[in-house]
């Protein structure tokens, strides 16, 4: 039985799709390919805006966008997406290694040519001769950006594949392969106001989109809630003090705060006051991410999500799925990770 036919339009370019084809597929049968990482719902890049017509989001609408790898065709419709670099593969070497705060570690690579990335994006990194793991490209804490130099921020956890090896035989010179950039939850520059949120590591994105809002945009409302599991977490006071010059609002929480500098709270308890306009990034941890989720739907408010999966499970150091495979950067989960 032949499927029945429809015509989808993606940033303007009209297609032949048949009903059922996910919003993936539609494209590639014009030969336009959606940004796309996972194909499984989870890392949101491929989330796009319906425009009208019959789409089923398969549950994954958020406001007028659904992921385009889940959410199928009914009918003819209208989608469209926002412009991002195309994804590349380049080659780099670790330049240096840091210790940031306890775990955290800052890591540089210098890439053989420019990496192009949007703040929020994230690259999958591959140390030779170690598995792939996505990390967020972030801005150094300090602005001390150099010309080909890609920062992370990396969450050591002990006995871990990848992390726990960086320092040692992961150290300055080692081989890396970056590939990306990847991710929805980047920077748009809508003048409407910012909320920013993190959990862990989650921090590295929201702060590169901070800076890129402060001096990119310096009228527009701006306000950050970092959160981490303790104190010893919050790993980053030279953004703290960079954002308190520029009278930007940054909220600490922490299980262990002391409700003075930082509070006791978890960051989706502290948002603030949200009204439809606000534009909301949340990463992290996947339950962070959500929290932050379901108080912007209740808000109304715009939502770009950038969770963080487990790559390794506790009690063997199992891989996941290469589909749950993303997202190394592990903050505020219990299991070791990296
Ligand atoms: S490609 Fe659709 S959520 Fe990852």
């Amino acid at each position: 039985m032949s499927k029945s036919t429809c015509t989808v339009t993606i940033n303007g370019k009209k297609i032949k799709a048949n009903v059922g084809d996910t919003l993936i597929d539609a494209g590639l049968g014009g030969r336009l390919v959606l940004p796309h990482d996972c194909c499984s719902g989870q890392c949101e890049t491929c989330r796009v805006r319906v425009l009208g017509g019959n789409v089923d989001g398969q549950g994954t609408e958020e406001k007028n966008t659904v992921l385009g790898c889940l959410a199928l065709l009914e009918g003819d419709a209208e989608i469209s997406y926002d412009p991002v670099p195309i994804v590349k593969n380049t080659k780099g070497t670790v330049e240096s290694i840091r210790a940031i705060k306890e775990d955290y570690l800052e890591v540089r690579i210098r890439t053989v040519r420019p990496v192009t990335w949007l703040p929020g994006q994230y690259l999958r990194v591959t140390f030779s001769g170690y598995p792939a793991r996505d990390y967020s490209p972030t801005t150094p804490l300090n602005l001390d950006a150099e010309q080909d130099v890609i920062v992370f921020h990396i969450k050591v956890y002990p006995n871990s594949i990848v992390s726990s090896q960086l320092g040692s035989n992961i150290a300055k010179g080692h081989s890396v392969k970056l590939r990306g950039p990847f991710g929805n939850g980047f920077l748009r520059r809508q003048p409407e106001p910012l909320v920013l949120t993190s959990t862990g590591t989650g921090f590295a994105p929201i702060w590169s989109i901070a800076v890129a809002a402060v001096l990119g945009q310096p009228g527009r409302d701006v306000r950050l809630i970092v959160g981490s599991r303790t104190r010893g977490g919050l790993y980053m006071r030279d953004a703290v003090r960079w954002l308190q010059s520029r009278d930007i609002p940054i909220t600490l929480t922490a299980s262990d705060g002391d409700d003075d500098t930082v509070l006791s709270a978890r960051p989706y308890e502290v948002l603030g006051d949200l009204t439809p306009d606000h534009v909301i990034y949340s990463a992290g941890a996947p339950s962070h991410v959500e929290a932050t989720r379901d108080v912007a739907r209740q808000a109304g408010a715009t939502f770009y999500a950038d969770p963080f999966y487990v790559a390794e499970q506790s009690g063997g150091l199992k891989l996941l799925a290469n589909s749950l495979l993303r997202k190394a950067k592990t903050p505020f989960a219990p299991a070791p990770a990296g």
